[in-house]
């Protein structure tokens, strides 16, 4: 593993999928006791929530299984594309935004599909929970910590 990973997890609000993605994953981390190894964070395509706390369902749902999501949202910004080794997208929408406002190819190669880290589930992408019921909210945790897993053992290799 690199002495020290940096990590950007991206959907569109920055509100649902991606604080999510970076709470379990942080959580994560810490039941490893390697938290010092890894810098996380998450962020938004779309700016319109920024400042904002996770959605209350989202904190709700994912408060029941034990994590505080306290991120407060922001949009991606030029720089992330520097700071981060991993910029993880959610869907397709998240990824095709990600490699447009990605400055150079270098930077683009950073840009991952966070379902490619699912060792359970077979789905393809997170889906927006935005408008959906708490089936909705459980389906995107169940598959978050699977590919959070995922990608633990993957940069452990
Ligand atoms: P997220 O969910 O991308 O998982 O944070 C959404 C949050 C807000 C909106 C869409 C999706 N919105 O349109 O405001």
């Amino acid at each position: 593993m690199k002495p020290h990973t940096k990590i950007l997890f991206v959907c569109l609000g920055n509100i649902c999928r991606s604080p999510a993605a970076e709470g379990i994953f942080k959580q994560l981390l810490k039941k490893n006791g390697i938290e010092e190894r890894f810098d996380v964070d998450s962020a938004g395509t779309y700016g319109g929530h920024a400042g904002e706390l996770p959605d209350r369902r989202m904190r709700a749902h994912a408060a029941r299984r034990g994590y505080n999501l306290l991120h407060k949202s922001r949009k991606i910004r030029p720089e992330d594309f520097d700071t981060f080794d991993l910029i993880i997208g959610m869907d397709d929408y998240n990824i095709d935004t990600l490699r447009s406002l990605s400055p150079t190819p270098e930077t683009a190669g950073k840009i991952y599909r966070m379902t490619d880290f699912c060792e359970h589930y077979p789905a393809d992408h997170v889906p927006d929970p935005y408008y959906d019921g708490a089936d909705g909210f459980e389906n995107v945790l169940n598959i978050l910590e699977d590919s959070c897993e995922g990608l633990l053992r993957k940069l452990s290799e």
